[in-house]
């Protein structure tokens, strides 16, 4: 049986079932880090401050430094008797460097250091996953500048609506990665703030220094509130928000992936490292990596129910509840990384089929707009212009052709007014061409976004 770092007050041991149950260290000794550099710098300001000598500071330091090492080398034996990341460290620490181990815990619980450590973590994490979000950026720019020639209709109802160029499609992406981005900065800013030196809830009387420990952890700031600071999850609440947000974002891309990969599109072919087949069925390329985005999105919008659920009504400050905290907010972490690494290896391994795409284009009849703008610029009352434009639409449809095939005399028959500048009107590349107004799909507001992205993010 090992001795508890609590076990003063208690005659009988922690029965075995229990110690597992209510163990944490099985998920947060991912956080060893963030723990060891938190515990260095309460050592170094405990010393300061003249709380404990400069030597029980200077063994307790090494003596971290170390069990880093040991941790990393897989040295180091994880074990739920001392339940979390932050006893079994301590444990360790006492084993090493005897007496002086024991002071490190001076003005401070675990629950001022869970709740720095989940910060130290977060604030790491963002970095790094804001830091691939430009990398996202960039293939989806590439793609979209290689294929600026290639139109395709955009959609309203899953229904062929007007014509526009497949970067225009791609850029509306890179925008709402963007604006992930910039949410995931701005929860950065909520979580960059100190709650140490909050000890257990309601502060510590001893003379502690929680500015000169924020210094050395590099944040910004240090809470208002020792007992908010110990109770609130809100900061990582915020991070599986803006993560759920990202991932419908990228289920929404996954889907059209799907759709336009499929037999009934052939918009767009993957390539095959990045598909799989079908133990039974060998005519099969399954898109199986955008499937899996699609699905991912599940789990992480379960994260955030989860945290949500297990914040919900608990009475201040700390309550054990909150060691449930940490498995949804990791898996989310891991998850977004998975997904934006791979969402972006396969931008660079999708060919458009311009062919599929602008035959589906001439087959949508997504011009008959143009043509009945066309009929009511030469006078005919846009009602009218509609009904002729729709009976053209009708007959096409019939017989398997494009608006742009129909020549001038058959257009004739349905109005006499048509001349030979209509097919200038109904021409899809102009049509798209002609939205011009700022954020339009025209080959030059797209070339203007382009290179104002290549120039930020590089090409
Ligand atoms: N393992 C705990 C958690 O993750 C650390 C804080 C425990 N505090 C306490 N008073 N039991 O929440």
């Amino acid at each position: 049986m090992k001795k508890k770092l609590w076990g003063g007050r208690f005659s009988k041991p922690t029965d075995n079932l229990v110690e597992e149950f209510t163990a944490s260290i099985s998920f947060d000794r991912r956080m060893y880090r963030q723990d060891i550099r938190g515990s260095i710098a309460h050592a170094k300001m405990l010393a300061k401050c003249g709380i404990i000598t400069k030597s029980d500071s200077r063994k307790i330091v090494s003596g971290l430094r170390e069990i880093q090492k040991e941790i990393e080398n897989g040295e180091f034996e994880f074990t739920v008797a001392h339940e979390d990341i932050h006893m079994n460290i301590e444990r360790r620490l006492t084993e090493k460097i005897g007496q002086a181990g024991g002071k490190l815990h001076t003005a401070r619980s675990r629950n001022d250091q869970v709740a720095l450590d989940i910060r130290m973590y977060l604030k790491d994490e963002i970095g790094e996953i804001t830091g691939l979000i430009p990398e996202l950026v960039r293939s989806l720019v590439r793609l979209a500048r290689e294929n600026i020639g290639v139109l395709m209709p955009g959609y309203t109802h899953l229904q062929r609506a007007q014509p526009i160029r497949f970067a225009h499609h791609l850029l509306a992406y890179v925008e709402m990665f963007l604006r992930d981005g910039e949410r995931l900065q701005d929860c950065l800013k909520r979580a960059d703030v100190m709650p140490l030196g909050s000890a257990a809830l309601a502060g510590t009387g001893y003379p502690i220094d929680r500015e000169y420990c924020a210094g050395l952890l590099g944040f910004r700031a240090i809470s208002k509130n020792s007992m908010d600071a110990v109770s609130d999850r809100d900061f990582a609440i915020e991070f599986c928000a803006a993560a759920s947000i990202m991932m419908m974002h990228f289920s929404r891309l996954s889907e059209e992936l799907v759709l336009w990969s499929s037999q009934e599109f052939r918009f767009v072919r993957l390539a095959d490292g990045f598909c799989t087949g079908s133990s039974i069925m060998p005519q099969k390329k399954n898109p199986d990596v955008p499937e899996l985005v699609r699905g991912k999105t599940g789990r992480v919008y379960g994260h955030l129910l989860s945290l949500l659920t297990i914040m919900k009504s608990l009475p201040l400050a700390y309550n054990k509840d909150m060691q449930e905290d940490k498995e949804p907010l990791f898996d989310t972490v891991d998850t977004l990384k998975n997904v934006l690494a791979v969402t972006t290896a396969l931008m660079g391994n999708i060919t458009p089929d311009k062919k599929n795409m602008e035959n589906a284009l001439r087959l949508g009849f997504t011009t008959a707009t143009e043509m009945a703008d066309y009929l009511a610029g030469r006078g005919l009352p846009f009602r009218e212009a509609h009904e002729v434009a729709g009976k053209v639409v009708s007959f096409c449809e019939k017989r398997g052709m494009g608006l742009e095939e129909v020549p001038l005399e058959k257009l004739r028959e349905f109005s006499p007014i048509f001349n030979a500048d209509v097919f200038e009107a109904i021409d899809v590349r102009s049509s798209a061409d002609r939205k011009t107004s700022p954020g339009g799909s025209a080959l030059v507001e797209i070339e203007k976004r382009l290179k104002e992205l290549e120039r930020i993010h590089g090409r």
